[in-house]
């Protein structure tokens, strides 16, 4: 069997399409945080656009038991119990709870590709776990979108999108069909960077409108760790992602 492999940069770009496999990528910072939470015991992220459905739909449910994640601009929104940063979702604060969760440009992907028959969010921590449960499910479509910045390419998700085409040529005994220009330019990206992630991530652009904002090296480190989480991101109905 083949697996076709497609990647689009933004949500803006991708066709009206229901694609096997849509795996969302927003290396700084959203999946990445999404990653860390679940992995930390988060019981559940619920991925919203509009702040009023995400305060509406986060009040109905148990304070104890929930939390509000919000940015925009690289910045934690005002009245929201957290920002985006990997860092902020640790065991003792996410355990168990639902996060209510809306940022600039990850949360629109992962909108934009809910009715994949399987989504997952992912990572550079994640990449590997991601691949295998490629591998593992045998669809023949697999659509790669990265988050960009407001519609605009982002050097980062490019480079994640080429590290996961890389695993999956080089660690599936199925034959890998690289579907677009996408993802051959983000295959090379990677080729490129793969033994400099950290330097790649501050020199994108929205590495360094997050550096602008103050200090974002752990954020960096954290954001530039490959492969060391077992986490697959999945979602289990519209909207709400659970470990899988
Ligand atoms: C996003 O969704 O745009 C990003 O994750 C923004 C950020 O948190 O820096």
């Amino acid at each position: 069997m083949i697996i076709n492999l497609t990647y689009y940069h933004v949500a803006k770009d991708v066709p009206e399409i229901n694609p096997d496999i849509a795996v969302v990528i927003d290396v700084l910072r959203a999946t990445t945080t999404i990653s860390w939470a679940l992995e930390n015991g988060a019981d559940s992220i619920q991925i919203f656009e509009d702040l009023d459905l995400l305060k509406n739909s986060a009040f109905n449910w148990d304070v104890n038991k929930r939390l509000m994640l919000g940015e925009r601009g690289g910045k934690k929104l005002e009245g929201f119990d957290l920002g985006n940063s990997p860092l902020s979702v640790t065991k003792e604060t996410v355990q168990g709870k639902r996060l209510f969760m809306s940022t600039t440009n990850g949360t629109k992907s992962l909108k934009k590709v809910q009715n994949a028959k399987h989504l997952f969010a992912m990572g550079l921590p994640n990449r590997k776990a991601v691949a295998e449960k490629i591998i593992s499910l045998n669809c023949e479509n697999v659509l790669i979108l990265g988050s960009g910045w407001e519609g605009s390419y982002s050097l980062e998700d490019s480079l994640a999108a080429g590290a996961l085409a890389n695993y999956l040529k080089t660690n599936c005994d199925l034959v890998v069909n690289i579907s677009n220009d996408e993802l051959q330019a983000a295959i090379a990206l990677w080729n490129y960077w793969q033994n400099d992630i950290l330097r790649c991530l501050k020199t994108a652009t929205h590495g360094k409108r997050l550096t602008s904002l103050g200090d974002y090296e752990d954020d960096f480190k954290s954001c530039s760790q490959l492969d060391c989480l077992d986490v697959v991101p999945a979602q289990v109905e519209r909207g709400v992602i659970r470990a899988s």
